[in-house]
């Protein structure tokens, strides 16, 4: 190689690799540096409410990063004041589990000024403006709402109640995305069976203690639940809540008695399906924190995000509930 030439390469390789830096936008570099990040919670008002809490905060202490956690206390009020705080600490990016679905508008469009992005882990928020989050990973609720009438359809086609099956439904915290879509799913499907209804619904908001209230009052108004083909429980708190006052009223649920169907899969409910007391659940995976880093580190070093990150839902049934039951309890 002539040596002229060999300069003119020397320079290009040089230019090139100076150009590269130039050319790469300086969010990557937050990427790269060690990441502050902001977390709006809901509350702990479920078992899988927990377990997410603490698979976020082993997510980013194994990925070396600084998780601000804020306890919603199932309070709106207190969601948007720890969003607000966050952006006065000028975190690199925020997550928020809303724990209901409008009322974010405002809250958002300051982070949005202030140039911090907002990324929704679980919930849902309806907000005129869609660019006021980066994106959204979350199980698709609807759908688990879906799955659970056509599973629920299938059961009822083999029994007793093949004429006709009258629900009770337990629904989750109001004006929440998870229990406006999981009833949206669920009556979707059960329009197609006209001989499936549900008779009676009340809301439990997600917890245990919701959900045995709810139920004592089914109890009475439901003339002891005799006409009752299943319960549909938007969580299976609830619906753990619910066996207590069915048992105390000699109530029989799961093999051989009232279906049940409800979604999260946490620990208990396979225990309650191990002893033939509930017969099916829906899976809410916890496990959100690896994705939703990864998506943050992604978006802040600039590759383009998907709008929304739908996450897979299994279904789980009695045959494999004791197994299950043993790996997940020792793990909890
Ligand atoms: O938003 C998800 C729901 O919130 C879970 O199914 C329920 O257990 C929790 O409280």
């Amino acid at each position: 190689m002539r040596p002229i030439r060999y300069v003119a390469l020397v320079v290009l390789l040089i230019a090139s690799f100076v150009l590269s830096f130039a050319a790469t936008p300086a969010t990557s570099v937050k990427a790269q540096k060690q990441l502050t990040i902001g977390f709006a919670q809901t509350g702990s008002e479920s078992g899988w409410r927990t377990a997410f809490t603490n698979a976020m905060k082993s997510a980013a202490e194994k990925e070396s990063i600084k998780l601000l956690f804020s306890d919603g206390q199932q309070k709106q009020e207190v969601q948007i004041a720890a969003l607000r705080s966050f952006v006065a600490q000028g975190v690199d990016a925020i997550l928020l589990a809303p724990i209901v679905e409008t009322g974010w508008d405002a809250v958002l469009k300051e982070a949005k000024d202030a140039k911090i992005p907002v990324f929704l882990v679980d919930r849902g928020v309806q907000v005129s403006d869609d660019s006021l989050y980066v994106t959204r990973v979350a199980a698709d609720f609807a759908h688990e709402g879906r799955l659970a009438a056509a599973w629920l359809s299938t059961a009822v086609a083999g029994s007793k109640w093949v004429n006709g099956c009258n629900i009770l439904e337990m629904q989750g915290t109001v004006g929440s995305s998870a229990a406006l879509d999981r009833a949206k799913g669920f009556n979707e499907v059960l329009a197609l069976f006209p001989t499936m209804k549900i008779v009676a619904t009340q809301s439990g908001d997600f917890t245990r203690d919701g959900g045995k209230k709810v139920m004592e009052g089914f109890i009475q108004s439901q003339n002891g639940l005799k006409e009752i083909c299943a319960i549909w429980a938007h969580n299976d708190d609830m619906l753990l809540g619910a066996l207590e006052a069915l048992k105390a009223g000699g109530i029989k649920t799961g093999k051989g008695g009232i279906f049940t169907i409800s979604v999260d899969a946490v620990p208990d409910i396979f225990k309650a399906m191990a002893d033939g007391d509930a017969s099916a659940t829906v899976e809410l995976l916890p496990d959100l924190g690896p994705i939703a880093y990864q998506t943050v580190r992604d978006f802040l070093g600039g590759k383009e995000v998907q709008k929304r990150i739908v996450m897979p839902s299994p279904m789980w049934f009695p045959d494999t509930a004791a197994d299950q039951y043993a790996k997940r309890s020792a793990a909890k």
